[in-house]
């Protein structure tokens, strides 16, 4: 499966980080084996996407309403009106701060994939419940309860949905899964997409996500069911962010080895 390395700025970014956006997106042309996206905060999308004709801009967060009274929020034809081509959704950070539940993240999945756009559909376990051995359960549980369904989300699984696995214990915080930790994980992830929607479950990028960098990304990227990683902190800059998406590319070719 072609990888997928997308980055998350979170919120990070104003216009003189456009800079950034043109050398990553520059730079990603020499990976053409690897997909390669930058979720920016939503003030910086339209300007991002104008910047970088062809490459994927993203956005953060989506709300699932067509539009109306929501103070705030941006929904999905603003998203697609102002260039971007995805957004992730049920990121852990919204999860707890704006206590989204996974019937939000359904939702916004749903209205995300309806409206053509591409979808990252994050889950990931608390340490506490990693302590507690409930981490397969928590992501397990987390994923079944936010996938997508029903017409006209379906169209888009499996080429516009992606998965990441981001144990919240490892985001920003420099510790990362162990590689069995991770394929123990996304095995699991990947039986619940195939008990959810058959043999396109086969096809869904899974992501790993949490503290991934340079130095770590060539062994988290030849564990098996690692389809990419959705990266934080080392997607603000070129220098950082690039060697990532060689990794990638340097896996394609080799056999996983867990
Ligand atoms: P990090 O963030 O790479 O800075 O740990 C990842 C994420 O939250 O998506």
């Amino acid at each position: 499966m072609k990888k997928l390395v997308a980055g998350n700025w979170k919120m990070h970014g104003v216009a003189a980080d456009l800079e950034q956006v043109r050398a990553i997106a520059e730079a990603s042309r020499r990976f053409p084996s690897v997909d390669v996206a930058l979720c920016v905060p939503a003030t910086l999308i339209e300007r991002a996407a104008r910047a970088v004709p062809g490459f994927a801009i993203g956005a953060q967060d989506v709300h699932f309403a067509e539009k109306g009274a929501h103070t705030g929020c941006v929904c999905t034809a603003m998203l697609t009106d102002a260039g971007a081509s995805l957004t992730i959704v049920g990121h852990s950070e919204r999860r707890d701060s704006q206590r989204e539940s996974d019937a939000d993240v359904k939702a916004k999945s749903e209205a995300a994939l309806g409206a053509g756009l591409g979808v990252i559909l994050c889950v990931g376990e608390s340490l506490a419940q990693r302590e507690a051995g409930e981490a397969v359960r928590t992501a397990s549980g987390q994923l079944d309860a936010s996938l997508p369904h029903g017409e006209p989300a379906a169209a888009g699984v499996p080429d516009r949905l992606a998965v990441a696995y981001e144990p919240i214990w490892a985001i920003g915080t420099g510790k990362v899964a162990s590689c069995e930790d991770i394929a123990e994980i996304h095995r699991a992830l990947r039986e619940r997409l195939v008990a959810a929607y058959g043999e396109a479950g086969d096809r869904v990028r899974i992501l790993y996500g949490g503290s991934v960098k340079a130095s770590n990304a060539p062994e988290i990227f030849a564990v098996a069911d690692v389809d990419g990683a959705l990266v934080g902190g080392a997607s603000l800059s070129a220098e950082d962010f690039v060697p990532i998406i060689a990794a990638a590319a340097a896996v394609e070719a080799a056999p996983p080895i867990a």
